[in-house]
């Protein structure tokens, strides 16, 4: 049972992607991501040489109840490591049967879908595109552009996250720069199972 609570606003700084007030900022730098992007040895070399911020999260925690939603701005930086564009770690929920919005605000990019049958989506993103993860679809999103990646989400508050499995598998295709445009290619980490 969902407890009684005052409604609220919170403001959305549409130009940083920041939300304010926020309870729950997290950052994510490429040593949180060891494993996750291809070219081992370029991970190394750029935490050595200090270890860039990838992306940043701003949640509006409420309680992880059910009933209740939780809104979201993730940030995401441009570059790469080797050839692979910056994405977020990417996650199943736990409670797979959740479904989850994105809409891009600025910058674009892609995001990548997979079901555990193995059933894959690329669906670019830029301002205004409005995208619907049904329940069961693993995501991520990938900055392909030349600025900051900014979206908004909504998701159930005890929707839970999965990392572990993408941590391992990735997704069946990656998001790298071939001849300085962003091309799917296919995971070779699946390709060696
Ligand atoms: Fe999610």
């Amino acid at each position: 049972m969902v407890g009684l609570m005052a409604p609220f606003t919170i403001e959305l700084d549409f130009k940083r992607g920041v939300l304010h007030p926020c309870n729950n900022i997290i950052q994510r730098h490429l040593s949180d991501m060891r494993g996750t992007y291809l070219d081992e040895a370029a991970t190394e070399e750029a935490i050595e040489g200090g270890d860039p911020l990838l992306y940043e999260v701003y949640q509006y925690d409420v309680p992880f109840e059910n009933g209740q939603l939780l809104v979201v701005t993730s940030i995401i930086q441009p570059g790469k490591v080797g050839d692979e564009y910056y994405m977020t770690k990417g996650h199943f929920h736990e409670k797979e049967e959740t479904a989850e919005v994105y809409v891009g605000l600025r910058g674009r990019g892609y995001l990548l879908l997979e079901t555990r049958g193995g059933e894959f989506k690329a669906l670019p993103v830029e301002p205004g595109t409005v995208t619907y993860i049904p329940p069961y679809w693993a995501h991520r999103m990938v900055n392909t552009g030349q600025e900051e990646f900014i979206f908004f989400g909504v998701y159930p508050a005890d929707a839970g996250h999965n990392y572990g499995e993408i941590e391992v598998r990735g997704f069946s295709k990656v998001v790298v720069e071939r001849d300085g445009q962003p091309t799917l290619v296919p995971n070779p980490k699946r390709e060696e199972r």
